[in-house]
C-alpha cells in the first residue's frame, strides 16, 4: 500500500527549446502541432515537496506563500491525474521553490511541473519510467515534457497521451553553455499559453510551422550528434525568429520583442564577427538567450555587460535528468 511514501520530493531543471513547441493540436491532452528539441539548463531548478496529508482539501505553497484559490484549483485538476490513476483519493500538500531568479525572467512551468510529475509518482506508488514520466509533466505545461531529462532532447509529439513524451539525445557535456540575458523581469504581457492559441487561429504564416519544425529538428539533430556548436546555433537561431515571425503575423500581431533584446541580437551579430561562436533564441518574452561554448561565456557575458549594463546575464550549463532529492533541506 501507500504508506511508506507520504512524502516524496523531487528537483527539475528548467529546458530551453532550440527547435521551439508553438501550437496545440489538442489543448485538453497538450498534444502539440510539432516535435521539439530543447538543452536543460543547470543553473535553475524548482524542488517540490508532496506530502499525503488528512486534510479534506489540497494545499500549494510557492516560494513560502500559500497560493490562492485559483493556481491551487489548477494544480489540484493535475494532481486528480495521478490520484485517478492509482485509484488513491487523497489531498495533498504541495511545497515548491522556484531557483529561477526572478530577475532571469526564465518560464518555470518547465521545471516546476516536471519535478511535480516525479514527486507524484513516487508519493503514489506509480512506479512510472522516465517516458511515462515526460507523458504527465505535459500535462501541467507542454515544456516540462522536456525537463524530465537533462542535456539535449526531444519531445516527439505523437497523436495521443501516450504516444508523445520526450526523449534523450545526448548529455550536452561537452563544450556548451546557455546564456540566459534579462532586460526585462516583468510578468509576461501575454503566457505563451494564450500567444500560441492564438497564433494557430489567427497567422496565415502558421501552416508553415510543422513543415518547417519538421525539417530543421532533423538538421539540428544530425549538428549535435556531429557536436557541431556553429551548425545548432545557426539552426536554433533561425527557427526561433521563424517562431516569432508565426506570432508577428497573427491578428492583432504578437510582438515579444523590446528594444533591448534587438539590442542583444545587434551584440549576437557583432560577436560573430568579432570569431565568437554565438547564437540566439527568444521565447514568449523579451529575453534573450545566447548559445555558446562553455570556454567563450565569460568572455562574451563580459562584452554583453559593456553594451547593455542594465541587463541581467547569467552562464549555465547543461542540466542533469530531474531526480527524487533524498532530503528535504527548506524549514
Ligand atoms: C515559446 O510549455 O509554457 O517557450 O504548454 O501552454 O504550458 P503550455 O506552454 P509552455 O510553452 C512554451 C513555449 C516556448 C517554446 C518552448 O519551450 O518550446
Amino acid at each position: 500500500m501507500l504508506t511508506n511514501n507520504q512524502n516524496a520530493q523531487a528537483r527539475a531543471h528548467t529546458n530551453i527549446a532550440l527547435i521551439k513547441y508553438w501550437g496545440k493540436a489538442d489543448e485538453n491532452l497538450f498534444l502539440p502541432y510539432t516535435s521539439s528539441l530543447s538543452l536543460t539548463l543547470d543553473a535553475f531548478y524548482t524542488d517540490t515537496r508532496v506530502k499525503i496529508w488528512d486534510k479534506p482539501y489540497d494545499l500549494f505553497v510557492l516560494n513560502g506563500d500559500i497560493q490562492d484559490a485559483k493556481e491551487t484549483e489548477k494544480l489540484s485538476g493535475y494532481i486528480d491525474l495521478f490520484r485517478d490513476l492509482a485509484n488513491y483519493p487523497v489531498h495533498v500538500c504541495i511545497e515548491s521553490y522556484n531557483h529561477v531568479p526572478t530577475a532571469a525572467g526564465l518560464a518555470s512551468s518547465s521545471s516546476a511541473y516536471a519535478a511535480l510529475a516525479v514527486a507524484l509518482n513516487r508519493v503514489f506508488n506509480l512506479n512510472m519510467d522516465q517516458k511515462q514520466l515526460s507523458t504527465y509533466a505535459r500535462r501541467g505545461s507542454g515544456s516540462a515534457t522536456r525537463s524530465i531529462y537533462g542535456g539535449f532532447c526531444e519531445w516527439q509529439k505523437g497523436h495521443s497521451h501516450e504516444s508523445s513524451y520526450a526523449k534523450p539525445l545526448d548529455p550536452a557535456d561537452w563544450d556548451i553553455a546557455m546564456i540566459v540575458v534579462t532586460i526585462n523581469d516583468s510578468k509576461k504581457a501575454i503566457s505563451s499559453r494564450s500567444g500560441m492559441a492564438h497564433t494557430v487561429k489567427t497567422s496565415p504564416f502558421y501552416a508553415l510551422w510543422p513543415e518547417i519544425c519538421e525539417e530543421q529538428l532533423e538538421e539540428i539533430k544530425v549538428a549535435i550528434q556531429n557536436h557541431n556548436l556553429s551548425a545548432i546555433g545557426e539552426i536554433m537561431e533561425s527557427n526561433g525568429m521563424r517562431m516569432h515571425a508565426t506570432a508577428l503575423a497573427a491578428y492583432p500581431p504578437l510582438c515579444y520583442f523590446e528594444a533591448e533584446s534587438l539590442q542583444v541580437i545587434q551584440a549576437v551579430h557583432f560577436l560573430r564577427k568579432e570569431g565568437y561562436t554565438a547564437y540566439f533564441t527568444m521565447d514568449a518574452g523579451p529575453n534573450v538567450k545566447i548559445l555558446c561554448p562553455y570556454s567563450q561565456s565569460i568572455k562574451i557575458q563580459e562584452q554583453l555587460s559593456a553594451r547593455l549594463p542594465k541587463a541581467k546575464i547569467i552562464i549555465s550549463k547543461a542540466g542533469p535528468d530531474a531526480y527524487l532529492l533524498e532530503s528535504w533541506d527548506y524549514v
